[in-house]
C-alpha cells in the first residue's frame, strides 16, 4: 500500500513539475520579483549606488528604526518612465523592493493595461523606510527624504514621471492642491538637468479601497499612453 502512494505521489510530482506548478509542494512565499534584474554600468550605477549609501547614513530617523530593510527602487534605471509611490509596506520592508504587495499587484495590471511592467519603468517611493503600522509619512519625514528623491529623479532622468497618490504629489509639487483636481494633467518639471512630463494619479492602495475610481485612473493611464507615443518612448 504504501509503495502504491509513494509511486503514485513521485508520478504526481513529476507531473506538477513538467506543468511548472511545484509551488503546491512549497509554502514558501514566492519572490515574485528578481533582485538586480538590471546590471547597468558607468555613470548612473555609480550615482545610484552612492544615493542608496547616503540613504543608508541617514541619521536620526524614526522609520529606520523599526524597518527591517531599505526599500530603494525596482524596474530599469534606464527607462523614460518613474513612478512614485508613498513608501514601503509590510512586504516591501521584508523584500526590500517597492509594490510586491496588494498595492503591487494592482500597479502591475494598471501597468500591463498600457503595455508598460517593471522592464520599461522605474519605481521608488517618497521614503525608503517603512512608516509603522503603514501610517502615511509625516511632513518632517517627507522634507527629510526629499533631497533624495530629486536626485533620485535626476538621476533617472525620467521623460515621464508619475506619482501615485496624494504623498507624491504633496512632495513634489506641494500640498495646495488636492489629489481630485490635481490628477490627469500634465506639468512640466525640472529636476536638476532633467526636464520631466509630470502626471498624478490615484495610488493603486486607494484603488483598492475606492474602486470606483478605477475609471479615473484609466483616464490617467490612457494619458500616460499617449504621451509616451508622442514621445516615441
Ligand atoms: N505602497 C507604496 O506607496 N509603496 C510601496 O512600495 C508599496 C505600497
Amino acid at each position: 500500500m504504501i509503495k502504491k502512494i509513494n509511486t503514485k505521489t513521485i508520478k504526481l510530482i513529476k507531473f506538477y513539475n513538467f506543468i511548472n506548478y511545484n509551488l503546491i509542494y512549497n509554502n514558501k512565499a514566492i519572490n515574485r520579483y528578481k533582485k538586480d534584474t538590471f546590471h547597468i554600468s558607468g555613470d548612473k550605477a555609480e550615482k545610484l549606488e552612492k544615493l542608496k549609501k547616503s540613504i543608508l547614513n541617514i541619521k536620526n530617523c524614526e522609520l529606520k528604526k523599526s524597518a527591517t530593510n531599505v526599500v530603494f527602487s525596482d524596474g530599469n534605471p534606464k527607462a523614460k518612465i518613474m513612478l512614485i509611490g508613498e513608501g514601503p509596506g509590510a512586504n516591501e520592508d521584508r523584500e526590500g523592493l517597492p509594490f510586491v504587495g496588494r498595492a503591487g499587484a494592482l500597479l502591475d495590471k494598471m501597468l500591463a493595461s498600457i503595455n508598460l511592467d517593471r522592464k520599461n519603468t522605474y519605481i521608488t517611493n517618497v521614503v525608503n523606510y517603512r512608516p509603522p503600522e503603514n501610517r502615511r509619512p509625516t511632513e518632517e519625514e517627507i522634507t527629510k527624504y526629499l533631497p533624495y528623491l530629486k536626485q533620485h529623479i535626476e538621476i533617472i532622468n525620467p521623460r515621464i514621471l508619475v506619482l501615485l497618490g496624494s504623498t507624491a504629489l504633496n512632495a513634489i509639487i506641494g500640498n495646495k492642491i488636492v489629489i481630485s483636481k490635481a490628477r490627469g494633467q500634465w506639468t512640466e518639471k525640472q529636476f536638476g538637468e532633467c526636464k520631466a512630463s509630470v502626471i498624478v494619479t490615484f495610488h493603486p492602495a486607494f484603488l483598492m479601497r475606492q474602486p470606483a475610481q478605477k475609471k479615473m485612473a484609466w483616464i490617467d493611464l490612457k494619458m500616460i499612453r499617449e504621451k509616451k507615443s508622442k514621445l516615441r518612448i
